[in-house]
């Protein structure tokens, strides 16, 4: 797993992006340099390998490809939820402005088709078309995401279809796009998609909790970020779901509210989360994912003892503290 990891890191490091205009490249640089877990572009390597790819360096593009699609939607991401931290460190529209972070989110996503044009010429077809599906649905899974935050009442259903698309599809289309380039079945390539999909509903629902409950010296982002700008997270979902009638007018005061206003509003959700103990639910939720992912994973063609480093990096990702 470590050869992989250097790999991915020695390959984003080595990735040159010219000095002019630097408003436009310095921020790439910036945001690619503080690093984050790089847990995407490993996940495409490992199943290549898994798959048991001849050489592993023809995967290196496009698990570039998808580290840099991923830093794309990170830039926007922040400018949509208004987060002033990322990776510990100041946002791009914080640190330069608005339009810095358009323009430099733009230019990461040019760059991650720059990488997937350098892929095996043979798979680049079925790469391509297993990346546009899933970035696409990315972007429908953010516009959810964002009409959510407006919206006063969002079923579990909904909540979890927006997660899908906004964070898992991702994961997946990374995986399935290191089993295309180690030639694997379609019917293997459904099911390594389909465990990258239930693992990252998982991976979303403990962000989720994270951003309520994270250590701040550790998890890099603000905590309590979603709570301030009524994100539809699986917490408040629930809450709104087990809500009964005497508290519902707290907790529309509470979302009516900016801490301007009300410096109460972090604590004041807290606590209703607290007495409705949805970080439980949140958490048994996760294994039910957990375990369906693993289920997928075991119906894969391959001999089990190849499929350890994937479930090691797995049970990593799910008791991440940032
Ligand atoms: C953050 O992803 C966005 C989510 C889908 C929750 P990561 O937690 O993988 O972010 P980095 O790349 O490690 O910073
Ligand atoms: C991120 O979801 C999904 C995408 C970036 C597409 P979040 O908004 O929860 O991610 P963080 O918490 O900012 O990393
Ligand atoms: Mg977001
Ligand atoms: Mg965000
Ligand atoms: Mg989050």
């Amino acid at each position: 797993m470590q050869h992989l990891q250097k790999l991915i890191f020695d390959s984003i490091q080595n990735s040159q992006f010219p000095n002019q205009p630097s408003n436009l490249y310095d921020p790439i640089r910036y945001f690619l340099s503080l690093g984050g877990k790089r847990i995407r572009p490993a996940l495409t390597l490992m199943a290549a390998e898994m798959f048991g790819i001849k050489d592993i360096t023809d995967a290196v593009p496009a698990a570039k490809s998808i580290e840099f699609f991923h830093n794309f939607s990170l830039i926007h991401d922040d400018v949509m939820d208004k987060a002033p931290l990322r990776r510990g460190k100041e946002t791009v529209h914080e640190k330069w402005d608005l339009n810095v972070a358009i323009l430099s989110g733009d230019g990461l996503l040019v760059k991650a088709y720059v990488e997937l044009a350098n892929c095996p010429p043979i798979y680049i077809s079925d790469l391509l078309k297993t990346f546009n599906r899933i970035a696409i649905e990315v972007c429908e899974g953010q516009q959810m995401d964002m009409d959510y935050e407006q919206a006063d009442h969002i079923t579990m259903f909904q909540y979890i279809e927006m997660i899908r698309l906004k964070t898992s599809v991702l994961l997946g289309g990374a995986l399935q796009m290191g089993a295309i380039l180690a030639n694997a079945s379609l019917e293997d390539q459904k099911l390594i998609y389909e465990f990258g999909e239930n693992i990252g509903i998982a991976f979303q629902l403990q962000d989720d909790v994270l951003d309520a409950y994270g250590n701040p010296e550790t998890f890099g982002k603000q905590i309590g970020g979603d709570i301030l700008i009524n994100k539809k997270t699986y917490l408040l979902v629930k809450l709104m779901e087990l809500i009964v009638e005497e508290d519902k007018q707290i907790l529309q005061e509470l979302l009516n509210a900016t801490t301007a206003n009300n410096p109460n509003k972090l604590e004041g959700i807290l606590d209703l989360y607290r007495k409705y103990d949805v970080k439980i639910l949140a958490d048994q939720l996760k294994d039910d994912f957990t375990q369906k992912a693993f289920e997928r994973l075991s119906a894969l063609s391959i001999p089990n003892d190849k499929k350890e480093a994937l479930i090691t990096l797995s049970n990593q990702l799910l008791i991440r503290e940032q």
